[in-house]
């Protein structure tokens, strides 16, 4: 089993957007997958169809087993833990990094058994209980948009989480707009600076509104838009590089 966080500090550079398609491209692939939403926003959980039954806060307090939280999603092959709005008080039940480290660890072990993958959806925050999360992944995958502070905030994380290098950080390009100098230019030009990110891009598309409409990931919704052919060519970077057949 194993398990990949999708983290960026900023909002909004498509991290749901990715945890559903690469859940379900994984699980056409007859690999089970568990998504973990971990951002109290719940729009993984609802995107997948599973709204929480039960409050996370059971799980982070260590009153309940992780297994109690595990719902079926619309998809094959595909269960979530689903957020809710007692995901707020992580920080509070959980006390430090070392805890929320251990605490995942923990989850996983268990959960080993059962799949193949745990994607991991995650807030954009960056507090030590948050790292803890990251630091029991075993790689972290960060979407990067061509703009100034989605990049500064990638810097960010690469200067203050310097442990996750050893972890395979899987960075790459999202949302990016090649009807824009600036974005053609950034991949062009800068992007040389960058040798670890993926070569693999998401494109900007209309269609990701379309699959939250749906409430579907693209891939399943309409499996030949150019943006669902994006997520199969980063589905099928990532694999290799998360030990998956
Ligand atoms: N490739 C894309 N092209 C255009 N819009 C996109 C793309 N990917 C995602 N979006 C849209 O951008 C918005 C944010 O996407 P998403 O929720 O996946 O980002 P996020 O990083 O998870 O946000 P948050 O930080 O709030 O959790 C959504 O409205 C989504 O439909
Ligand atoms: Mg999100």
């Amino acid at each position: 089993m194993r398990a990949l966080a999708v983290y960026q500090l900023k909002g909004g550079v498509g991290k749901t957007t990715t945890v559903v398609n690469l859940a379900a491209l994984a699980a056409r692939d007859g690999i089970p997958v568990l998504v973990w939403d971990m951002d109290p926003q719940g729009a993984a959980s609802w995107i997948l169809g599973a709204e929480a039954e039960r409050r996370q806060d059971g799980f982070w307090s260590g009153r309940e087993p992780v297994s109690h939280y595990i719902q079926p999603s619309s998809l094959p092959k595909v269960d979530v833990l689903a957020a809710d709005s007692s995901l707020r008080k992580f920080h509070q039940r959980v006390e430090n990094k070392k805890e929320a480290r251990l605490i995942v660890e923990r989850a996983f072990s268990a959960l080993a058994e059962t799949y193949g993958l745990i994607i991991v959806d995650c807030p954009p925050m960056m507090t030590p209980q948050m790292e803890g999360v990251l630091k029991g992944c075993d790689r972290i995958l960060l979407p990067v948009q061509p703009s100034l502070l989605s990049i500064r905030a990638y810097e960010q994380i690469r200067r203050d989480y310097d442990w996750a290098k050893k972890k395979q950080w899987l960075p790459f390009v999202t949302m990016i707009d090649r009807r824009k100098p600036d974005h053609l230019r950034w991949v062009q030009q800068e992007l040389l600076n960058y040798p670890e990110f993926l070569r693999t891009f998401i494109a900007y598309s209309a269609s990701a509104e379309r699959m939250l409409q749906a409430r579907n990931p693209i891939v399943e919704e309409q499996p030949s838009v150019p943006l669902a052919r994006n997520y199969r060519a980063l589905w099928k970077t990532l694999k290799p590089l998360l030990n998956l057949r």
